[in-house]
């Protein structure tokens, strides 16, 4: 990937994915350049052999000629179409991550990057990876919108409040790449940065052996599904249990109420348990509570995992740093009384976010 190196404006292209979006670039400075230079030219010939010499004089009249007029259609045409279906490619294939993708799940808030492993290990502003592997984010944000942006990869996604966007890469070079929060969101956007570690793959297993991992996204949710939030006295699965079952839904085409159907992703499950009403399954009432406010976008990340799991579906994760659900171990309150959790209260100021500003928020309601 070392032979479209002498754009020395660029930075290293690290990913596998890298030269495509730097050739495609060069590709566009050359057209415009292919056509700035001639017409500039023109201008200056045309406005100086067609001058006025004489005044008033009237010029021969021009009827047309399908020679011109085809070629001046045809080569822009073609042009334009080489354009598109470059960029068609390269965006396709930066937008669909591979099956087999190493997934790490990122939370943004201001002003921050919060990130954790499959295997359960969390960091802060940094990304530890390994090399030729293809590793997808699962992004989602806690407050307004950001931008994971890692210009040596060529890659960037924004992130959404309320919902997952995703972002994938294989790294082709060990070293340390910048990252960036690409999207102003407020005072500190500059300083929300920090630094993706390409590794080997021996000294990215030595990593993360060498990090405590703590619980996995999978164990997060499964605590959260068994015994904080009580999900499973309606979601166990049983013939008379008032909720859907949830194993093997995953992936899979949901039936809803009125006739629509939707495929149960990630975006469905965070949905449902945010704005359980929205989307009624076919055969079940609309009596689950909505959990609004009571799950931090870390503690969501990992039932999305959880239920995931049940379906088989390996290697997500969390991003708890926060991972503090309160103690409240009354399981089974048939989540009509959902328990608090002690994260930090959120800040009024901070944003635009729906669960930033929700007044049922556990930290909202205590203040008096
Ligand atoms: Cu986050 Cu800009």
């Amino acid at each position: 990937m070392e032979y479209n190196s002498w754009v020395p404006i660029l930075p290293d292209q690290a990913s596998s994915f890298a030269w495509q979006v730097d050739l495609l670039y060069f590709y566009l400075i050359l057209v415009s350049i292919a056509f700035t230079i001639p017409i500039a030219v023109g201008i200056f010939y045309f406005a100086i052999k067609y001058r006025e010499r004489e005044r008033f004089a009237t010029p021969d009249e021009l009827h047309g000629s399908i020679v011109l007029e085809t070629t001046w259609s045809i080569i822009p045409f073609v042009v334009s179409m080489t354009i598109f279906l470059g960029g068609a490619y390269v965006y396709f294939n930066q937008y669909t991550p591979p099956q087999d993708a190493m997934e790490i799940y990122v939370v943004g808030k201001q002003w921050m990057w919060k990130l954790q492993h499959s295997t359960g290990q969390r960091e802060i502003n940094e990304l530890h990876v390994p090399v030729g592997r293809p590793i997808k984010l699962t992004m989602t944000t806690e407050d307004v919108l950001h931008d994971f942006f890692i210009p040596a990869f060529r890659t960037k996604a924004d992130i959404v409040p309320g919902r997952y966007t995703y972002l994938w890469f294989t790294p082709t070079k060990p070293g340390k790449y910048h990252l960036f929060c690409a999207e102003y969101c407020g005072l500190n956007h500059s300083g929300m940065g920090g630094w993706v570690y390409v590794m080997e793959q021996k000294d990215f297993d030595n990593w993360l052996a060498g990090n405590t991992s703590g619980q996995t996204p999978v164990e997060l949710g499964k605590d959260l599904f068994m015994n904080k939030l009580g999900c499973a006295s309606c979601h166990a699965g049983g013939p008379a249990q008032r909720g859907a079952k949830l194993e093997g839904i995953y992936g899979k085409e949901v039936k809803l109420v009125g006739g629509r159907t939707v495929i149960a992703d990630d975006n469905y499950i965070r949905n449902s348990i945010l704005n359980p009403t929205a989307d009624i399954v076919e055969g079940y009432q609309p009596i689950m509570p909505t959990f609004k406010g009571q799950v931090t976008d870390e503690q969501l990340n990992g039932l999305v995992a959880y239920i995931k799991s049940l379906s088989g579906v390996a290697g997500s994760s969390t991003t708890s740093t926060t991972s503090a659900p309160a103690a409240n171990t009354a399981s089974n309150s048939a989540s009509s009384t959902p328990p608090s959790n002690t994260t930090t209260p959120r800040r009024a100021d901070r944003g635009t976010n729906s669960q930033g500003s929700n007044p049922n928020a556990p930290g909202a309601t205590r203040r008096p």
